[in-house]
């Protein structure tokens, strides 16, 4: 196993700039980064795995020796078969060492071979994470500075799409777009009934 070879891992939902501060510190010290999104079907991701593949994939272009994947199942036969020796994590602050100790710790023992290296994001992006910025364009609030521009405006999309609109009852219904009124719900009467 190949310690040229690094792997990082996430569910990346979405890709934030705390991520991408990440990417370009392993791209400088490994020969190949691969960039694993997990497909996890205990999750319900605002955006679906293909959706996510393609904004990191866009995002970390510029890098040669950065490459986007998908996986399913141990993390561990993933490296396996792509004959990775490092698993590449960040840690934010002393709130993930705990879950990240135990994630690494039994990834060795699943797989003594694997290395798991934690790298610190610059400061700025101590306390980013994806769960936040869901949450912050879920209420309209500003992403400046914490996604690239590409991951704003699909966010944007994502939750005016999701929103539904509600009537007066506080009930969800099709509204007339035009007219932003309920859509009549009732056939109109035919000519030949009016006359
Ligand atoms: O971005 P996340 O959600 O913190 O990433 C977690 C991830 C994908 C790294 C972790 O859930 C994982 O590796 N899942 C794959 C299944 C696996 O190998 N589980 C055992 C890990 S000890």
């Amino acid at each position: 196993m190949k310690t040229s070879i690094a792997i990082y891992p996430g569910s990346f939902d979405p890709v934030t700039n705390g991520h991408l501060d990440l990417i370009e510190r392993g791209e400088k010290m490994f020969d190949l980064l691969i960039v694993a999104v997990l497909r996890n079907t205990e999750k319900q991701p605002l955006f679906s795995v293909t959706e996510r593949v393609e904004m990191l994939r866009e995002v970390t272009k510029k890098w040669a020796s950065v490459e986007v994947d998908v996986f399913d199942g141990l993390l561990v036969d993933y490296a396996r078969k792509r004959g990775a020796g490092v698993i590449l994590r960040g840690i934010r602050a002393i709130s993930d060492y705990e879950f990240e100790l135990q994630m690494a710790l039994m990834n060795r023992k699943l797989e003594p071979r694997l290395e798991t290296v934690f790298m610190l994001p610059g400061e700025l992006y101590s306390y980013l994470s994806s769960k936040l910025v869901r949450e912050i364009a879920q209420h309209g609030g500003p992403l400046e500075g914490l996604v690239p521009p590409l991951v704003e405006q699909r966010l944007r999309a994502k939750v005016s799409n999701k929103a539904p609109r509600l009537n007066t009852l506080g009930s969800p219904k099709a509204l007339d777009k035009k007219n932003l009124r309920p859509r009549a719900t009732t056939r109109p009467r035919s000519k030949k009934a009016v006359s």
